[in-house]
């Protein structure tokens, strides 16, 4: 059933876990989502982001959902819209009934510049009095994604900035946060840590001075009731990048956000991690693998079937490893 995302995050800071919020694009990525959901017993959250609208169609995203909830009448599911650029984004997914909506203020409507903290606060409030009269959840973002070793944005998947910042701007400010909640009124906030989008977050794994794990911890001390979101959350698995390398593809060497900060996050306030990378390295290296293992092959169907497979495995992994057995 469709539900709010503030009831599902309302329950997972009562009882402790995180929920991964997954990108979804294609028929293949809703199921995988939802066979792991099912298998697990986890609450669902399944997001759009403006691409997945453009890719797949509004009406057909808007159905694969609706088929999701149909299909699966059991399990709590919330529809949510990935990084609006602007208010008519956050209208336009509310009219097709999402029940939860991103303003993503921390750029301007043309998503490569940097916002001022007035404009945020701005199209965030304005978002958020006109989906909360309408029972739609609000997340805002504070804080620009980016690189704490490069000091630049993520541009890789062809939004974002790519300009030049200062540790301020990449590291979402404790005190700034609160006011911000306060004059916003969201119900759950994206913050700056140091993570990126994409496939290339770090050079090497991640310690303390490159992923800001202590941020959180001081940014939930001084809001603990709002609900914190993790972008960029991908941990991009060293086995997936074996199997594509060893299968033909290019992927340089890089690091995600390994689990185990994620744990430890989620015990200081995160309760929605987004996640869209590891899935689309999954299903990238099983066609691979599946092509070029059977290159007699031509039905769709057969390499899209172990692509399905590989995602449903990375999603039901995160399930578990977020907390989310059973709660669903
Ligand atoms: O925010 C980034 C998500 O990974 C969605 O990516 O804009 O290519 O659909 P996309
Ligand atoms: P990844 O690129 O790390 O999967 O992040 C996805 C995301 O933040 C979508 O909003
Ligand atoms: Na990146
Ligand atoms: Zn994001």
């Amino acid at each position: 059933a469709l539900v709010s995302m503030r009831e599902l995050l309302d329950h997972a800071a009562a009882n402790g876990y995180g929920i991964p919020a997954f990108n979804v694009n294609n028929l293949e990525q809703v199921q995988a989502v939802m066979e792991a959901a099912k298998e697990t017993g986890a609450p669902v959250i399944l997001q759009a982001s403006a691409g997945a609208r453009k890719y797949a169609g509004e009406a057909f995203i808007k159905h694969l959902i609706q088929a999701a909830i149909e299909q699966y009448p059991n399990i709590p599911l919330v529809m949510h819209q990935d990084h609006g650029q602007n208010p008519d984004v956050c209208k336009g997914a509310i009219d097709l009934g999402f029940s939860s909506v991103m303003m993503d203020g921390s750029l301007e409507a043309d998503g490569k510049t940097i916002a001022s903290y007035d404009y945020n606060v701005d199209v965030t409030k304005k978002v958020s009095d006109m989906a909360h009269r309408l029972g739609v959840t609000v997340e805002g973002e504070l804080g620009c994604l980016g690189s704490l070793e490069t000091m630049k944005g993520d541009k890789e998947d062809g939004h974002g900035t790519d300009d030049t910042m200062t540790r301020e701007q990449l590291l979402t400010d404790p005190e700034q946060a609160a006011d911000f909640v306060k004059r916003t009124q969201i119900d759950a906030l994206a913050i700056a840590i140091g993570t990126s989008h994409g496939a290339y977050k770090f050079t090497r794994e991640p310690t303390g001075d490159i992923l800001a794990i202590d941020r959180i911890k001081e940014i939930h001390r001084r809001i603990p009731n709002t609900h914190l979101v993790m972008h960029g959350s991908s941990s991009v698995p060293q086995e997936l990048l074996a199997i594509i390398r060893q299968y033909g593809g290019n992927m340089k060497e890089t690091y995600g956000v390994p689990v185990k900060e994620i744990q430890e996050a989620i015990k200081h306030g995160v309760r929605k991690i987004n996640i869209d990378t590891d899935i689309r390295l999954a299903m990238t290296g099983a066609v691979r693998k599946f092509l070029a293992e059977n290159p007699e092959k031509f039905d769709a169907r057969e390499w899209l079937k172990p692509a399905r497979e590989a995602a449903r495995l990375i999603c039901k992994q995160r399930y578990i490893e977020f907390g989310c057995e059973g709660q669903g």
